[in-house]
């Protein structure tokens, strides 16, 4: 069976872009797949996060990902600090991964803007982290957003690299599983920007424990155009917050775009917006409930992430361990 890894940073709680581009999927591919699924620490402190804070959004993914239907029995679910393994393959990887290789990445330079001399070492280096993320385990398939795709070709490169460097056929290659639809969602009040965990606007992105109040309201308020829908996707270009909640709408129903337009052409956002919220509210209120009921018993979550981290630790550690004797470490 092939391995599948995936990961998503404590830095905030889920919000559906996250689960459309991701979560879903890995929901999916537990039938027929080995899976870990880490809650990525190490990278969510490579900018500043409270420490209070970043345990308690551990727990609360945690949470949210056994809400959706991860299945922590059958698959590994942990955070990746308690597996020292990601660490260590990472230094090495430091060290096969080039400064032209990093400077090109384009997450780095969103996430730093102008102010590059202040950003952090380890923001620079993310990618290298992550490649080790999957390559620790020998993972093939890696279900991502599109954001991440730069970052899991950076991964495949550096498997390639060290394979050639030390003449070995060891690291396996990778491939990324990105969704057809809604593989990048975009944020509620600016529809060129995607939607993320740390935009400071809440109103920007529905989270996968707000109510369906909250839900309804910011929907009602999300940034449109004063147009009607087209009857076609092509009447969507250049209309980004109205492309959004279209594709929104249609990866929620499980139709195309076209079908939504179908349905939906020609009525102004005053009507379409309530019908987004009912979709929105059917899928993400049973995962808060959930989310909710599973967050009232924090030490039974310890206790999942402690036993997956386990089970990771022991399938990292032989190949991590092989990397080092390839590198030349006496072991
Ligand atoms: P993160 O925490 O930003 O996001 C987790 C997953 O959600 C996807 N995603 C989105 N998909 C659609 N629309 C959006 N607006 C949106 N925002 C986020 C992401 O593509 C991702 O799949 N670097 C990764 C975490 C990571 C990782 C890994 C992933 C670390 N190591 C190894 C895969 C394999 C990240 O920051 O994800």
């Amino acid at each position: 069976m092939q391995r599948v890894f995936s990961g998503i940073q404590p830095s905030g709680i889920p919000h559906l872009g996250n689960y459309l581009g991701a979560i879903r999927n890995w929901v999916a591919l537990q039938d027929g797949h080995d899976c870990l699924f880490c809650l990525v620490d190490l990278h969510a402190i490579t900018v500043w996060q409270d420490p209070a804070a970043l345990r308690a959004q551990t727990r609360a993914q945690a949470a949210v990902l056994i809400a959706s239907g991860i299945d922590p029995g059958r698959h590994i679910l942990f955070n990746q600090s308690a597996v020292s393994a990601h660490a260590r393959l990472a230094w090495i990887f430091n060290c096969v991964s080039r400064l032209g290789w990093l400077g090109r990445m384009t997450q780095f330079k969103d996430k730093t803007g102008q102010d590059r001399e202040a950003a952090s070492a380890g923001l620079y280096v993310y990618p290298n982290l992550m490649a080790a993320d999957i390559l620790a385990y020998h993972a093939t398939r890696v279900p991502v957003g599109d954001d991440q795709r730069q970052h899991l070709e950076f991964a495949r490169d550096i498997a390639q690299k060290f394979n050639h460097d030390y003449a070995v056929d060891f690291f396996p290659e990778i491939e990324a599983l990105i969704p057809t639809g809604a593989a990048r969602v975009m944020s509620l009040r600016d529809g060129s920007r995607k939607m993320s965990k740390s935009d400071t606007s809440e109103q920007s992105r529905i989270t996968m424990t707000d109510d369906a109040d909250t839900i309804a309201l910011k929907i009602r308020r999300a940034k449109t155009d004063a147009e009607t829908l087209p009857r076609e996707a092509t009447g969507l270009e250049g209309r980004l917050e109205a492309r959004n909640l279209v594709e929104i709408y249609a990866a929620l129903t499980g139709s195309s775009l076209e079908q939504v337009l179908e349905a939906h052409g020609g009525s102004g956002f005053g009507a379409f917006k309530p019908a987004l919220s009912e979709v929105v509210v059917n899928a993400v209120s049973p995962i808060a409930d959930e989310t909710r009921r599973l967050l009232a018993d924090p030490e039974h979550l310890d206790h999942v992430l402690r036993d997956g981290a386990m089970r990771a630790q022991a399938l990292a550690e032989p190949i991590v361990t092989e990397a080092e004797r390839i590198v030349g470490f006496l072991k």
